[in-house]
């Protein structure tokens, strides 16, 4: 049911591993309609087609358009890029080739028969539903599907051109009432296609929602015009009911099959156009159920097998294309970036193409960038990778990106540090990051997470800190942090090589948070409701604890207002059910963290600078939404915190976290960009190519690194001799090994690339 790319190709794969099957496509539309333009196909996906179809294969790259570049224009300024390889081609001649190859194959096509209830098809073997995105079939089986379809907040219209595009080209043009962009190639010789893109109540304001295609199209004329070179722009999609412009419907299902009815291509699941992958999809879709079915057996297994295969397939796409879709979304957070910047957060928004891929294509467009960035953080020759440029804040400077992030070592007694707390931040001050962060070191005995974290409430505890931190500044470059928090509803547990989170067998402490709820149901102490005398006996226990720790010497201080501790416990809706002034509203919600900032703030020196770690989502129902978290962001920034250190969750048991390399980023990009305010970025950043990329486009301005700096606490030396940087401290003591490693590595490259 439906003659697309997923349901030709399905026909064509079967036909030929079951030559005597009696195999139908039926398509609502004639051979020649088309309600698209081009198509963009990677040579890793060639080569699967290879494999699977070698007729059509060549007929497809017979057809092709190849090109090598990406034009960005923003602001009159056009930068291009090379090295980026795609081929196109014209949805038609796609559909052309298919349609051909399956009739020389003995596949029954009828054309123009609109499917309206399957039951015509009752001695069908088979019902492969490829109807696509808005597949009836899906609707009709909706409880045995259960899809989840997330309607997105742009709208697009897929026109085409006879204008001859020399690179891929992005262009994007602001209007009175917003941006507009349009993602515009060539795909044969004659044709290309322009998609133009903009945010629903922008599409609203211009009145484009009670447009014509055609005046739609002379509005897109006239504000892209520079770009089309005097020709036109035309639609092929005036036969589609209602508007032209599109939603996009993020697509997926639960179950892709029911009975002997099985979804494929667009129908069963989507992937966003700014990552081109939809016709991969579907065509790889069709050659795992082909292969399935043509196995034999049970007609179940054989889609249990399927989907089993395809489902992770477009988990993984759906997850790279939903970053690049955000970007495009809210293209107005970064077109106050230089024009160049702009290209590079652009072509790295996936998370997908990282700083080494991006210097593989175009070694001159990432000299130029990191050119740029050198130059605006004064770095003289200009050759430095991201991650080891210097940073500002307030009057600390740090010489590099690297941020050992908090972690709590278990390992004090009566909240003093030890030898361990030395041997350890000690290793990680010579290991070559810019500024480390102690782990959350807590303001009162019942503050405390566990009987093993590390406190900040006396004297002799100061003194052992600042045995620590003077270690620090005598054998480092390093700056030294001090995170202070108060557990909250989630004190008085084990520690984290027991059973994290769970109470103390014995010896419990009273805990206090901002609601009398729980943290794990029926497990956990409830915790008494904080009140008025609570809350500003802490905020002296945070001032307190903070001026022990100027005494002893930290250059920075930190407070903890994430992953459901006390603070936390005030900011999200899910933990703070108070009714007085410190809950409700977001400016309720915020008071209390607010007063502890204003209160540390004031008794530090003005030119140290106060971080504020938070969690941006709960990955909850009912948690923290994006409108809150920038307004969260923004008072915390007000009250003073002069950057916000950018994690997530860990306010509910029952979160459900996304998690991905570098998953958390796209939250601080969310907040620097959005409120103009410094970052710091955490969470599954392992590689320094991470930190390159989050730098260089501007989604962070630091990088904490926590479990790779547990396994290594050289993490950042090693990194910089990878990347061939020379200007990166060492100790002296350890120089010797510095050159063998460089030459190790240098030689392990040169193997690498002969080989
Ligand atoms: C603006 C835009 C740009 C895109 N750009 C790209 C790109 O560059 N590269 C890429 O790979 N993908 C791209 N895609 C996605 C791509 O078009 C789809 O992912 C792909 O076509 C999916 O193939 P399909 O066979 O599953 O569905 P479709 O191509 O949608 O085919 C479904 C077919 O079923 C027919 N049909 C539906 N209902 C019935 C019925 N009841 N009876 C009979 N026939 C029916 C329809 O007429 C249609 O022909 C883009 C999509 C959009 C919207
Ligand atoms: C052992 C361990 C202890 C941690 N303790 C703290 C802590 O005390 N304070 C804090 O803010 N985060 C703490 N975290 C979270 C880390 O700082 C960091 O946000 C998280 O591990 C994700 O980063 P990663 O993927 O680089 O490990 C801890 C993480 C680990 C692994």
């Amino acid at each position: 049911m439906g003659g697309g790319p997923a349901g030709l190709y399905s026909a064509i794969l079967l036909k030929q591993a079951l030559p005597r099957a009696r195999i139908e496509v039926h398509e609502r539309n004639k051979p020649d309609d088309t309600f698209g333009w081009g198509v963009v196909f990677s040579d890793q996906t060639m080569a699967g087609f290879a494999a699977a179809d070698a007729p059509s294969h060549a007929a497809i790259v017979d057809s092709f358009y190849h090109w090598d570049d990406i034009d960005v224009h923003i602001h009159g300024a056009a930068i291009r890029t090379g090295g980026h390889g795609f081929a196109g081609i014209e949805r038609k001649r796609l559909l052309n080739i298919l349609q051909e190859r399956a009739a020389s194959l003995g596949v029954e096509q009828t054309f123009q028969h609109e499917i309206r209830d399957e039951a015509e098809f009752a001695d069908a073997d088979l019902l492969i539903a490829a109807d696509g995105v808005n597949s009836r079939v899906r609707q009709q089986y909706a409880p045995a599907f259960e899809p989840s379809v997330d309607v997105r907040k742009c709208r697009f219209i897929w026109l085409g051109t006879t204008q001859r595009f020399p690179a891929f080209t992005f262009a994007f043009e602001k209007t009175e009432h917003g941006w507009f962009q349009i993602h515009a190639y060539q795909f044969s010789t004659e044709l290309s296609t322009v998609i133009v893109e903009t945010r629903e109540e922008t599409w609203r304001a211009h009145g484009l929602d009670r447009a014509t295609t055609d005046e739609s199209i002379e509005f897109a004329e006239r504000l892209f015009g520079k770009y089309l070179g005097g020709a036109r722009l035309m639609s092929n999609a005036r036969h589609l009911r209602g508007s032209a412009w599109l939603n996009f419907n993020r697509v997926l299902c639960r179950r892709w099959f029911t009975r002997n009815i099985v979804l494929i291509g667009d129908a069963a699941h989507t992937a966003h156009f700014s990552i081109g992958s939809g016709t991969k999809l579907a065509m790889e879709d069709a050659i795992a159920l082909s292969r399935e079915i043509s196995r034999g057996g049970d007609v179940g297994d054989a889609l249990h097998r399927y989907q089993e295969e395809r489902e992770l397939e477009a988990l993984k796409l759906q997850s790279a294309a939903r970053n690049r879709m955000e970007w495009f979304e809210n293209v107005a957070r970064y077109t106050d970036l230089e024009p160049l910047q702009f290209t590079y957060s652009l072509l790295t928004g996936s998370q997908r193409i990282g700083h080494d891929n991006l210097k593989l294509r175009d070694a001159g467009f990432v000299g130029d960038v990191e050119r740029r960035l050198a130059q605006r953080c004064g770095v003289a020759d200009g050759k430095c990778p991201p991650m080891f440029l210097p940073f500002k804040l307030r009057d600390l400077e740090l010489v590099n990106r690297v941020v050992v992030s908090p972690m709590a070592q278990y390992s004090a007694v009566d909240g003093m540090p030890n030898d361990w707390h030395l041997v350890h931040y000690g290793a990680r001050a010579t290991g070559g990051a810019g500024l480390v962060f102690t782990e959350m070191t807590c303001v009162s005995p019942h503050g405390r997470i566990s009987p093993g974290c590390t406190g900040l409430w006396n004297e002799a505890q100061r003194d052992a800190w600042r045995r620590i931190v003077g270690f620090v500044h005598e054998h480092s470059d390093a700056k030294i942090c001090l995170q202070l928090g108060h557990s909250g509803r989630k004190g008085s547990t084990q520690l984290g090589w027991e059973r994290a989170d769970y109470p103390l067998e014995s010896d419990n402490w009273p805990i206090i948070s901002a609601s009398p709820l729980p943290y794990i149901d029926g497990v956990s102490q409830v915790p008494k409701q904080a009140s008025e005398e609570d809350i500003a006996a802490i905020t002296a226990e945070f001032v307190l604890a903070a001026r022990l720790g100027l005494q002893a010497g930290f250059d920075m201080i930190e407070l903890h207002m994430a992953h459901g501790y006390l603070l936390a416990s005030f900011l999200s809706p899910l933990t703070n059910q108070r009714t007085d002034r410190y809950g409700g509203s977001i400016e309720n919600r915020v008071r209390f963290p607010a007063e502890v900032i204003q209160a540390v703030r004031a008794i530090m020196p003005a030119g140290m600078p106060l971080s504020v770690r938070i969690s941006a989502s709960d990955w909850a129902q009912g948690g923290l939404s994006d409108d809150d978290l920038i307004a969260t962001a923004r008072a915390l920034h007000e009250a003073g915190a002069d950057v916000l250190d950018v994690s997530t969750g860990q306010t509910v048991p029952w979160q459900k976290p996304v998690y991905g390399r570098m998953y958390q980023t796209p939250f601080s990009d969310f907040i620097r960009n959005t409120l103009n305010v410094p970052t710091i970025a955490v969470g599954n950043i392992y590689e320094p190519d991470h930190v390159n990329s989050i730098v260089a486009s501007g989604r962070a301005d630091l990088c904490a690194v926590a479990r790779p700096h547990l396994a290594n606490p050289n993490w950042t030396l090693q990194a910089a001799a990878q990347l061939q940087h020379s200007g990166q401290w060492w100790p002296q003591q350890y120089l010797s090994g510095k050159s063998q490693l460089e030459r190790n590595l240098q030689r392990a490259a040169l193997i690498a690339g002969a080989v």
